[in-house]
């Protein structure tokens, strides 16, 4: 089923939650390891081109994701999860998307800071935004920090998911995979 139920995500909410989580913990690990690369390394020029272009396909599934969940029903929380629990995954998770947001704007304006577009594969290119003088170096501290900000919130909802999972043994991991119902002798 494409659509969620009042009770299950559907393919679509699935696909896109584990596309974006999938994305941004490799956008983060790839930032981290080309900024450390030497400039005679064959990778030097390839993967900021790649790690801006894949930023700007993930900035277009999470607003395809924002009309997903608008145009959807939101399963309610499975029976047992309490409400301090259901207040504290709803506070992580939107800190958690808004700052994914602030990671790539500032990462848009760094790229863009000296006036050149942004090329987005060899799809098309985003004009430049040149905002101040001190654009770069503010970016590149925010994009920094922002994005151990969004890595440390997600560490902790994966927290959340895998106590769900091994200590309430609860459906709520599972129905983000997509799985039935918890078979009884689990
Ligand atoms: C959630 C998505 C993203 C994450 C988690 C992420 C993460 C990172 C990290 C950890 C670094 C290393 C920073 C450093 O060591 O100084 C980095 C560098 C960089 N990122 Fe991103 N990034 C994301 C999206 C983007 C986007 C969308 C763009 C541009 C459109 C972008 C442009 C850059 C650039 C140009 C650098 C190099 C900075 C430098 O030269 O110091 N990033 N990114």
């Amino acid at each position: 089923m494409l659509r969620n139920t009042d009770s299950r995500f559907g393919q679509v909410a699935i696909l896109l939650h584990w596309s974006i989580a999938f994305i941004v913990i490799a956008e983060f690990g790839v930032g981290l390891y080309m900024t450390g690369l030497e400039y005679y390394h064959p990778l030097y020029n390839i993967l900021p081109h790649y790690h801006e272009s894949v930023g700007v396909v993930l900035a277009v599934l999470i607003v395809v994701r924002l009309f997903w969940s608008a145009w959807n029903i939101r399963p309610a929380p499975g029976a047992g999860v309490g409400q301090w629990e259901q207040l504290a995954s709803f506070v992580v998770k939107t800190l958690m998307s808004t700052i994914v947001i602030g990671v790539i704007v500032f990462g848009f304006l760094l790229s863009t800071a000296e006036g050149d577009p942004l090329k987005v594969f060899d799809w098309f290119e985003l004009p430049a935004l040149v905002l101040r003088g001190s654009q770069e170096d503010l970016s590149v501290f925010w994009h920094y920090w922002l994005a151990w900000t969004v890595i440390a919130l997600a560490s902790l909802h994966t927290l959340g998911a895998l106590k769900h999972h091994l200590i309430d043994h609860d459906e709520t991991l599972r129905r983000m995979l997509g799985l039935g119902p918890r078979p009884e002798n689990e």
